[in-house]
């Protein structure tokens, strides 16, 4: 099929292009290069010997992506394109509603204009807040969120269901991912954040190559077997490919609105995590218990059952996959694309 990926040159974006090439598929990708490199579809084109038809644009060039659209006729769109980082977003709200909502709302215009129906969709399982019964299945309700950035998911979707109501050959898929960590096993596409990086994973990795100095653990007080939030990590793989089932299944099927939570069902905490990754790599890593972070749940996981009965996937990459592969991509790139 033709599939246009938003955000294709992006973390997630980059690993499922891979995947969707792997599968035969023939792909357009419209990234603004805000948070990522053009150097990861490169290496997507190497790894795979295939291309991916790259157009460097915002979605908040109406014009542009409509003309996209037209021009390429695509099946369905994956759409990733946002920013993603929760403090930032409390810093500039305005910056985020702008990007992740008018960018989406143009997005799906241009979608109704050109006459793609088919839409899959990088939600969050942010949008469920604090749970309030664990493991997270689909119809957990969900919360007021902690941040804008969280606000953008939770609006991005009430968009896409209120567009299927006044429009139902629209068809919208929406993937709740929990926490994506790890790369391809080549170590040649990874996850690259801009400065300092929020989130555990690229942390632990720069702290692993010498980049930053220790990990801060924000806090070991929570009710938790040690103290530390626990998180359900899903290789980026496994992610991808789960794109790949979501994808072919919103052409093959037009389901309307369906919500799928992408986790592996096992929870972790912040401290396996550091042993698992001192295992999988071999480097002792300097830490320090510091206070809480703000906003942060004490604990999420997923219950994947829904996405394996109606997607037929299921996640094969465990904690140590993920290290071991996390710490290949920056043991390799130390200073990620910037190299190149
Ligand atoms: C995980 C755990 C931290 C960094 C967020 C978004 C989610 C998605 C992933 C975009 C927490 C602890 C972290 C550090 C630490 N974002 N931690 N020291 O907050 O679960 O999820 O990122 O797609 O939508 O909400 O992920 O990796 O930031 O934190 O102790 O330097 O690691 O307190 O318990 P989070 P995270």
């Amino acid at each position: 099929m033709k599939i246009l990926v938003t955000g294709g040159a992006g973390y997630i974006g980059s690993h499922t292009c891979l995947e969707l090439l792997e599968a035969g598929h023939e792909l357009t990708a419209i990234d603004d290069l805000s948070n990522s490199s053009k150097e990861s579809l490169r290496r997507v084109e190497k790894l795979t010997g295939k291309k991916v038809d790259l157009r460097c644009f915002s979605l908040l060039d109406g014009e542009q992506t409509l003309a996209v659209l037209k021009e390429v006729q695509p099946d369905a769109v994956i759409h990733f394109a946002a920013m993603k980082a929760v403090g930032e977003s409390v810093e500039y709200p305005l910056r985020y509603y702008k990007n992740n909502v008018s960018g989406t709302i143009n997005l799906i215009e241009a979608m109704q204009t050109a006459g793609c129906k088919n839409l899959v969709y990088s939600s969050s399982c942010t949008v469920y807040g604090e749970p309030t019964k664990l493991p997270l299945t689909e119809d957990h309700p969900t919360a007021t969120a902690e941040s804008p950035y969280g606000w953008t998911k939770l609006m991005t979707e009430q968009i896409m269901r209120d567009v299927h109501v006044s429009d139902s050959s629209m068809n919208f898929t929406l993937l709740r991912y929990f926490n994506p960590v790890g790369a391809h096993a080549s170590g040649d596409i990874g996850e690259d954040p801009n400065g300092i990086p929020n989130n555990l994973l690229p942390f632990i990795t720069q702290v692993a190559v010498g980049k930053l100095a220790k990990l801060n653990i924000f806090g070991d007080d929570y009710e938790t077997r040690d103290g530390t939030c626990i998180r359900d990590y899903i290789h980026v793989v496994d992610l991808a490919k789960a794109h790949v089932s979501a994808v072919e299944q919103v052409v093959a099927k037009q389901p309307g609105v369906v919500t799928y939570n992408l986790g592996t069902g096992t929870g972790s905490t912040v401290l396996e995590m550091v042993h698992a990754f001192e295992a999988a790599s071999g480097k002792k890593l300097p830490y320090e218990i510091a206070p809480r972070r703000a906003g942060d749940i004490v604990a999420a996981y997923a219950d994947p059952t829904k996405a394996k009965e109606e997607l037929g996937w299921a996640t094969t990459l465990d904690v140590n996959d993920m290290c071991r592969d996390s710490w290949r991509w920056q043991s390799q790139n130390p200073n990620g694309y910037e190299a190149s």
